[in-house]
């Protein structure tokens, strides 16, 4: 029998690849680069598995390209770049790739850029470069100390969850949170508490954002929202861009409305909104939160063990529309 083959659109970390050619057929899109629709078409077409990235947009045409598509499988923990809805329509399973690692990953680097703004640490690495430290001074580059202040977290998934544990157990932080679902062991276990979004808003001295990209949290933060934050207060983002108005967020950090903010997504990515590069309020990271070697491994596995469980019959680790083999 011949081998099923996978089409991967990007290349990845090799712990996921050499899982799938021992059983696969295993093509790679050639060009460090994202694929064109074009071509993606084409690949689509002659595939039994789809190994493709958070840059690919898989709609409806790519979908409709392959109806004997075995499986969907992002090499990501978000998944708003495919229409997961009609795929499930069509009967094709959707992963993704949500393992331990990435999930440190993503929370330690909302720390790093929560430290970064806080303490002025990309300022003052341009001012240290360009031979402006002529010696200690009393008042320079001072910034926000944590201990004792308020994070309010924004949706408290897995990922929420971890940055709360570290920001209350680690750096002593007040830990506030907002979810559309309400967690009773978690506030108990980690003196957190629940409150509305716009309370969250006018108490915590960080707001990070910890939610899926969904048509309810699009634009979640917007003009209202960023004028209820305290104008000492920072707004973190290692979500998805779009769930915030980057627009009004520019507005708002240029009239220093609120202290600043650290950004490491973008509404539309990887353009940045005018003005937003030229703030020095801010800190910018190019999407790479969960750039760890760890973490980039293990979603290489992952995203290669959920299209070797769907070649065996099986239902995948990281399945994200059940409802297929409910159907089954
Ligand atoms: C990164 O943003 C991811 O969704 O994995």
């Amino acid at each position: 029998m011949p081998k099923p083959k996978v089409f991967v659109t990007r290349t990845i970390p090799e712990s996921g690849l050499r899982l799938l050619q021992q059983h696969c057929q295993v093509k790679i899109y050639p060009r460090d680069q994202v694929i064109p629709k074009k071509e993606l078409l084409k690949e689509v077409k002659s595939c039994d598995a789809l190994l493709c990235l958070l840059t690919d947009n898989i709609n409806r045409e790519v979908i409709d390209a392959n109806p004997k598509l075995k499986i969907i499988s992002n090499y990501a923990i978000g998944f708003n770049n495919i229409d997961v809805k009609y795929a499930t329509k069509k009967n094709i399973p959707v992963t993704n790739t949500p393992g331990r690692a990435i999930v440190d990953a993503v929370a330690e680097h909302t720390f790093a850029l929560i430290l970064a703004v806080c303490r002025r640490i990309a300022e003052a690495d341009r001012f240290t470069r360009v031979g402006k430290y002529h010696g200690w001074e009393p008042q320079l580059l001072m910034g926000m100390e944590l201990v004792g202040k308020t994070i309010g977290i924004v949706g408290l998934g897995r990922i929420g969850s971890g940055v709360a544990r570290r920001a209350g157990k680690g750096l002593g932080m007040k830990v506030v949170y907002y979810d559309a679902k309400r967690n009773k062991e978690f506030e108990t276990e980690f003196t957190a508490e629940y409150v509305p979004l716009p309370q969250l808003l006018k108490t915590a001295d960080v707001v990070s954002l910890h939610l899926p990209l969904l048509p309810t949290t699009h634009h979640l933060i917007g003009k209202k929202e960023l004028s209820l934050m305290k104008k000492t207060a920072y707004l973190i983002n290692t979500s998805r861009g779009a769930v915030v108005d980057e627009k009004v967020l520019v507005q708002a950090l240029t009239k220093k409305q609120i202290a600043g903010a650290g950004l490491d997504v973008y509404e539309f990515e990887p353009k940045l909104t005018t003005g937003l590069q030229k703030l020095g309020n801010v800190v910018l990271t190019p999407h790479i939160a969960s750039a760890t070697i760890e973490a980039r491994s293990e979603m290489s596995r992952d995203a290669a063990e959920n299209i070797l469980a769907v070649l065996r019959g099986k239902k995948p680790p990281f399945l994200l529309n059940p409802e297929v083999y409910d159907k089954r």
